[in-house]
């Protein structure tokens, strides 16, 4: 098993859960969601108790799912209520149900042990509530590669010049090595400052500053929990911020090789131009789909590798490696090693 169980993953964004079953396959497991009469939401298996049949392909009966096979019938809770065939269900015939906690636009759930959720409330990403002074939009995507591929490929932003070179404020010929690692027992983070440039293209398009002018950067990279990933990057002015604008990526492993990612950009400050929101959406879009085609390439080159081998490290690979480490560790103590 190549990730943690015993945390809280976005399942999905708020709008994609309706009166319609989503199904969705997290953590491996089949899940239908779907939004109850009182607007929560349920998340069930997604395979009836009887036969291997998808409770997505079923209908409705209010807040039950019917099943589209032989017509047992669920409630939100997971327990078969009605087989047509028989006065009463087994006795203990149930699906397994999911804890969900709603936060901004991300629908968390829970596949841990049950009835341990509530220990571990899942991340906070205060920058994505509805109310405060913080804008946010995002997307939605499936990556073909492992979910700790995409949490190293994020603590590593030195791929930048050779991705994503239009990015760089004109005349940073490097990035320098992260200044400061913090780290905790679960979590890693680590924070740059870049030396005072001009704006790139997109920065002086998304903040309406004046590209001619030089302003200072900090960027920060978090490692939050395996579900959540957080970087920040602040274009800085003599007295404070101007602009400061938040990635959050929600990494949920479907499978062992495959990834759902769940990116919201959250941005605020004095430097805010008006149609801000599309034209971020819009490069980091483009970033996403930059990266994604790499990591799929990544992950089909470990496929390929006939036996595994060491890679080289590097200074800036200090909190990737930080990260693969807790994650490895969590698993570990999961499988009680
Ligand atoms: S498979 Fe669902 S009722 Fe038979």
């Amino acid at each position: 098993m190549s990730y943690p169980r015993e945390c809280w993953y976005v399942a999905a964004t708020i709008d994609e859960v309706g009166d319609d079953f989503l199904a969705r396959r997290i953590l491996g497991t089949p899940v239908v969601l779907y939004r109850l009469a009182d607007g929560s939401i349920a998340a069930l298996e997604d395979r009836c108790a009887h036969r291997p049949y998808p409770l997505s392909a079923g209908s409705r009966d209010g807040d039950c799912i019917i099943c589209g096979y032989h017509g047992c019938t669920y409630d939100p809770d997971g327990t078969c209520v009605r087989v047509p065939s028989q006065d009463k269900p087994p006795l203990g015939a149930r699906v397994r149900a999911f804890p969900v906690h709603v936060s901004g636009p991300f629908v968390w759930l829970w596949m841990g042990t049950p009835g341990s959720a509530r220990l571990r409330p899942p991340a906070a990403t205060p920058e994505l509530a509805s109310e405060g002074d913080w804008s946010s939009t995002g997307e939605r995507r499936r990556v073909g590669a492992g979910f700790l591929l995409l949490h190293e490929h994020y603590l590593d932003l030195t791929n930048v010049f050779e991705m994503h070179a239009e990015m760089v404020p004109p005349g940073i010929e490097a990035l320098p090595p992260p200044e400061e690692v913090e780290i905790s027992e679960v979590s890693v983070s680590y924070a740059r400052e870049l030396p005072q440039a001009p704006l790139a293209p997109w920065e002086s398009a998304v903040s309406g500053l004046d590209s001619a002018e030089t302003f200072s950067r900090r960027e920060t990279g978090t490692f939050v929990t395996p579900g959540l990933h957080r970087q920040t990057y602040t274009i800085g002015g003599a007295d404070g911020p101007l602009l400061e604008l938040v990635r959050l990526h929600g990494f949920t492993p479907e499978t062992e090789r495959t990834t759902h990612v769940f990116l919201q950009l959250a941005w605020r400050g004095t430097a805010v131009a008006a149609d801000a929101g599309p034209r971020l959406a819009e490069v980091f879009h483009l970033m996403a789909d930059r990266d994604s085609a790499v990591l799929e390439t990544v992950q089909r080159c470990l496929d390929e590798d006939e036996a595994p081998r060491r890679y080289v490290n590097v200074k800036a690979d200090r909190a990737a490696i930080r990260a693969r480490r807790i994650v490895q560790s969590m698993i570990r103590e999961e499988q009680g090693l």
